[in-house]
């Protein structure tokens, strides 16, 4: 698929480009894998960092994909685009017939390819079909989930995702107001909000704001497909190999901050084992003989599981100890920005 002429006129800032470059450090040459391509930014400046870097690109969404590709076409030999979703990571790298890479990097979140276009359905800002996929090619679209879901399912959809204490009022609405016409398009979605929250007018930020956020969470099934890529994409680094996540609001950072921590050898079970460097398989053997406590140690020194019950183990070393934020300057430049929170882990 090439990219039409109008698909030209969307462009797509990297956030937090410098700091990302800074903490990958692609100038020393090897393999990363960007597996949020979006419109390449970032993987185009990761190239350019030395002749010596591969990158493998990945994007669910097949327009992304094609536009990158183009983008990145005088990198050819060195790189690969790939449609997938990176919860497929170590398929997608077996395939290559990958085993170890340098860096990986996550970008989350919509690019303003798929936010800009109407046709997406990502935003009230103009009237569309609720569609919401990142990935159109599959899956359910969010006029499914708001015109089948119970009340009770999308009061909490609304709230778990949205973080939306109206839930419960927007819930009710949608059920009320589909039961005289299905609920198809963006702008009919965002005028139900108002509605339910009984509040029209001009506001600073869109009344509907959370709750388009909880159905592109719900659509795209963002956070459980996060929980099991970070694991994942720790088990390709190789040792000194490093991932970078950037999140795009409290939901995901939390996730991510809490995945480096298990990882990282804190252990959130009522144990509270916390181990500070990797055992050796004999140290191991000895403390499992006078520990009681908690049955779930094991295993290897590399991939030492600290305990089952909650999957810590010691394999990383978390670089940053708050997210990193962009400058005023960036902000300033790309308003996009602003909720950009990047946390970097480094693999032992
Ligand atoms: C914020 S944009 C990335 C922008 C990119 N870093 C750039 O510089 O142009 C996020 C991209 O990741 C893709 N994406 C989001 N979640 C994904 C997933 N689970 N698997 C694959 N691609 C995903 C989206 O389709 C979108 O194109």
């Amino acid at each position: 698929m090439s990219p039409t002429d109008d698909e030209h006129s969307y462009s797509h800032q990297p956030v937090l480009l410098e700091e990302t470059l800074d903490w990958l450090r692609p100038a020393s040459g090897g393999t990363f894998v960007d597996c949020t391509l979006g419109l390449g930014g970032h993987a185009e400046a990761m190239l350019k960092a030395s002749p010596e870097t591969r990158v493998i690109g990945f994007d669910q969404d097949l327009k992304a994909l094609a536009m990158a590709r183009e983008r990145l076409e005088k990198f050819t030999d060195r790189f690969q685009a790939v449609h997938t979703n990176f919860k497929n990571l170590s398929a997608a790298l077996n395939q290559l017939g990958i085993t170890q890479v340098q860096g990986v990097l996550a970008d989350l979140g919509v690019s303003s390819l798929q936010f800009d276009n109407p046709e997406r359905g990502f935003s009230f800002a103009a009237d569309a079909p609720l569609d919401m996929r990142m990935d159109q090619t599959q899956g359910e679209t969010a006029a499914d989930f708001v015109n089948h879901l119970s009340e009770a399912e999308l009061a909490d959809l609304i709230f778990e995702y949205g973080e939306e204490r109206g839930a419960r009022k927007i819930a009710k609405r949608i059920v009320r107001d589909r039961q005289q016409q299905p609920i198809e398009t963006t702008k009919q979605l965002a005028d139900l909000v108002i509605r339910a929250l009984n509040v029209p007018g001009r506001w600073r930020i869109h009344p509907a704001t959370r709750t388009f956020q909880a159905f592109r969470i719900a659509v795209n099934d963002e956070l459980k497909v996060l929980e099991s890529f970070i694991p994942a994409a720790i088990s390709a680094l190789a040792s000194g190999g490093r991932l970078a996540i950037i999140a795009f609001h409290s939901l995901e950072d939390r996730l991510v901050k809490r995945a480096f921590q298990r990882d990282a050898g804190q252990c959130f079970c009522e144990s509270k084992r916390r181990v500070t460097r990797p055992v050796s398989d004999k140290k191991l053997r000895t403390a499992m003989k006078y520990d009681t406590v908690d049955e779930a140690l094991i295993l290897t020194t590399r991939d030492a599981v600290i305990c089952a019950s909650c999957g810590a183990r010691l394999r990383i070393r978390p670089l940053t100890r708050k997210p990193v934020r962009p400058s005023d300057l960036e902000i300033a430049h790309n308003f996009r920005s602003r909720s950009a929170l990047l946390r970097v882990c480094e693999r032992i």
